[in-house]
């Protein structure tokens, strides 16, 4: 296990004054990063609550998995650098990392592989739920309702407070997830479904999975593919605090499985302002279509009374470039290169780059592309449907979800989430007969 680095206690508290009373509040530092002010004895003292919409300004927990750096665009999983994680390492490796706090030895390695590799299949009366849905069925509306049934097949991994269930159950998600990711792909082509093979690794099992039709032909993994596929898995792996682990981690304070708390995370990475900007990201580009287009799309992004905005930009932590975008963005070129795909999108995408980061607005409002904005297009040229880009998203952030529920849960200190509100409704009333009314 990680050494867990213990906040450090300030000699400096914070004072609150209210009217003629003062309150103070302990001030606590991290290992880097901003410190905190320990506010959960304000409302006892105070009779008031914090008011933070969004949670811009919350710490939600301590966390010792992923930390960002805003302001430098900087990504450390257990303190390694991504642009060195997605050079040098590959997604399991990254998974243990993550889920153990330090990168696995050989052994460590071989055996963790054996492990989730021995957990790819999924049930076969799994299968039978896909039945249930429309074939053009958005494939993360299938995602959440599989994941959350896993929970009524693996009874033996859902006692919360057994770590020996709860490492099987991680395994499990992580390993089953591209299998369940292809069926879904599968499901929406008619084609049949494809069984996981052991000697593939990771991303080469699921290319095979996604795009085999083993039965018909011999699928060979292309390798400059297949490291793509692995390095967009690194990058989209965990990121602090983001929506989706929220809900996680709140799904997972009253004790939930991890099955049901891993699809709430699901449902919530689908929205297009989170994970689902991949996807809403390429149609954006699609609509632009061309580069003669792009300023009229700048101007209605920045038009205060038009709902549009440039999506694949901005980010609520990174006000600089986000350093996955940069990743991606000469991944996106390698592999339109390797396929011999000239796609005008990604000159839309260059040009649109450009001349948003030369926009004072966009400068201003320190918009930047996110890992949102290459990504769509490196998934088009691999051969993924648009509604497939978020259920990939989905498929790589599920062992940064289950890192930190699994943080959470051995949290001595951790308990229901449960926030307050600013009421603005109405007071006490009596009931009026509906003849009166
Ligand atoms: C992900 O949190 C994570 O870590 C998420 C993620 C992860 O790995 O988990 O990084 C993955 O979700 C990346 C973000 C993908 N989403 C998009 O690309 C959708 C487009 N982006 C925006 O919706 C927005 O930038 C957010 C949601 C990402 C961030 O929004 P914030 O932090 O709440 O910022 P904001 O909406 O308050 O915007 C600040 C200002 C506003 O203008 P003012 O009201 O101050 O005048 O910037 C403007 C916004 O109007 N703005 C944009 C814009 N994003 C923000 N204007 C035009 N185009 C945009 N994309």
């Amino acid at each position: 296990m990680s050494k867990k680095y213990e906040k450090k206690i300030s000699s400096e508290k914070a004072t609150l004054t209210i009217g003629d009373k003062s309150f103070e509040f302990p001030i606590y530092g991290g290992s880097t990063g901003p410190d905190v002010i320990d506010i959960s004895t304000l409302y006892r003292d105070t009779n008031m609550f914090t008011y933070d919409p969004g949670f811009t300004s919350t710490a939600s927990c301590e966390s010792a998995i992923t930390y960002i750096d805003g302001d430098k665009g900087e990504l450390l999983y257990r303190g390694y650098p991504i642009e060195q994680l997605a050079e040098k390492s590959d997604f399991l490796e990254v998974s243990y990392l993550l889920l153990n706090g330090e990168l696995p030895s050989e052994a460590e390695k071989s055996k963790f592989t054996h492990d989730i590799t021995y957990h790819t299949m999924v049930h076969e009366q799994l299968n039978r739920f896909f039945g249930g849905f429309r074939r053009d069925a958005h494939p993360m509306a299938i995602m959440c309702g599989v994941i959350g049934a896993m929970s009524a097949f693996y009874h033996d991994s859902t006692d919360i407070n057994d770590p020996n269930q709860r490492r099987v159950a991680s395994y499990r998600l992580i390993a089953k997830m591209p299998t369940i990711a292809a069926m879904t792909y599968k499901y929406s082509t008619g084609q049949p479904f494809v069984y996981p093979r052991n000697d593939l690794n990771y991303a080469e099992n699921f290319l095979y999975m996604t795009f085999g039709v083993p039965t018909c032909e011999e699928y060979v993994v292309n390798p400059i593919l297949a490291d793509a596929m692995d390095k967009i898995f690194i990058l989209h792996a965990d990121h602090e605090q983001n929506a989706s682990t929220s809900t996680v981690r709140l799904a997972g304070s009253s004790g939930a499985n991890p099955f049901a708390c891993i699809a709430a995370g699901i449902a919530s990475l689908w929205g297009p302002a989170h994970g689902g900007a991949n996807e809403a990201c390429l149609k954006m580009l699609y609509e632009i279509g061309t580069v003669e287009n792009i300023p009229k799309y700048i101007a209605k992004a920045k038009d205060k009374n038009d709902p549009f905005r440039l999506m694949g930009f901005g980010h609520r932590v990174y006000k600089n470039f986000d350093p996955r975008a940069k990743v991606l963005q000469q991944a996106a070129h390698e592999v339109l290169e390797e396929l011999g795909v000239n796609d005008p999108m990604l000159e839309v995408a260059r040009e649109l780059e450009r001349i948003a980061l030369e926009d004072e607005y966009f400068i201003e409002k320190k918009l930047y592309p996110n890992v949102d904005f290459y990504s769509g297009i490196i998934l088009k040229a691999m051969g993924f449907p648009t509604e497939m880009f978020t259920v990939l998203f989905a498929l790589a952030r599920t062992v940064g979800w289950i890192s930190q529920w699994g943080e959470m849960i051995k949290d001595p200190k951790q308990k229901i989430g449960r926030p307050r509100q600013l009421f603005i409704g109405e007071s006490t009333r009596d009931y009026i007969d509906i003849g009166k009314r």
